[in-house]
């Protein structure tokens, strides 16, 4: 651009004003109408699906602690707050699964403000900084290589860590079979192990879903170690408790739809050594 001096600066501004002024749309109506509309069809829309949700409430529960049903917009209201329940499964909404899906990558308690909040705020930093950071007028697709990788790699990176997170199992033993509970709550199993019935996920060790050792191999695994497995019969577990948890991996593992897993039938009568083993092995699942 040619150096302007202040006079033909002052005579463009004063020539692309009256052009302005000529073609332009003023501000009022023009500009006000339209933001009306649009905040009119916002309302709208809000007014009706609180209508829908309205319409859809199920009968008033006789338990004054019930949740009150409704339709596919969500319940009335849901169940009375228990302050004591240790079942309660917290979860993030799902648009906060990526989250909490990042969370689950970086187990580490050093790595968890790293996962939560370091990487988050670098990206939301970069995501802004980027207009003064891409300065090339280049507008063109495909001119926009990297541009265009990025642009459809987050979407799908969010999308991927969203559905896994909404896979994670839930937290405490999700059934009520002897020695789900020792295994998910009262010993470190779930930390290092998957198993579904359990309700763990842990990928330390083997997923015992999949391995699905029989009584005799589990046994002797949980009894004397191997690896990085701890040797729990060095750790004071009882002959009762290292046949519990062997006899519950061997029955439910790799189980489904509530039949027990392929190899129950190497632990026949496991239950009885949960009962022996003592509350903490022959209760149910969490809180129970
Ligand atoms: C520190 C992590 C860790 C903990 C805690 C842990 N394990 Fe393991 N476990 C492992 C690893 C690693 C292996 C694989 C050992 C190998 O084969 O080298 C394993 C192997 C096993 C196997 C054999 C799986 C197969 O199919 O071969 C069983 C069964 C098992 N663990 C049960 C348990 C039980 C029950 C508990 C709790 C009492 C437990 N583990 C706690 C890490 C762990």
């Amino acid at each position: 651009m040619p150096r302007l001096t202040a006079r033909e600066r002052r005579e463009a501004y004063q020539r692309e004003h009256d052009f302005q002024v000529k073609t332009g749309k003023a501000f009022f109506p023009y500009a006000i109408f339209h933001d009306t509309v649009a905040s009119l069809v916002t309302v709208v829309l809000i007014m009706g699906m609180s209508i829908i949700w309205w319409a859809d409430f199920g009968p008033v529960p006789d338990d004054p602690e019930a949740g009150r049903a409704g339709g596919f917009l969500g319940p009335a209201y849901e169940n009375r707050a228990d302050p004591g329940t240790e079942e309660y499964d917290p979860r993030p909404e799902w648009y906060f699964f990526f989250l909490f899906q990042l969370l689950r990558i970086f187990k580490e308690p050093e790595m968890l403000l790293f996962a939560t909040i370091i990487i988050p705020t670098l990206l939301m930093v970069l995501m802004m900084a980027w207009p003064f950071i891409d300065r090339r007028p280049e507008r063109r697709v495909s001119r926009r290589p990297i541009a265009m990788v990025l642009a459809v790699a987050t979407p799908v990176a969010l999308m991927f860590l969203t559905w896994e997170g909404s896979k994670a199992p839930a937290v405490g033993a999700a059934s009520d079979h002897p020695g789900a509970a020792a295994f998910a709550n009262f010993q470190p199993c779930g930390t290092c192990h998957t198993l579904a019935d359990a309700g763990t996920g842990g990928t330390v060790g083997p997923n015992l879903d999949t391995s699905n050792p029989d009584y005799a191999t589990a046994l002797a695994i949980i009894a004397d170690g191997k690896g990085a497995m701890p040797a729990f019969k060095a750790q004071g577990l009882t002959d009762d408790q290292l046949s519990c948890l062997a006899g519950y991996i061997a029955t439910w593992a790799g189980a489904q739809a509530g039949a027990p897993g392929p190899k129950a039938p190497t632990a026949e009568g496991y239950p009885d050594s949960c009962t022996a083993a003592g509350p903490d092995y022959a209760g149910a699942g969490a809180g129970g």
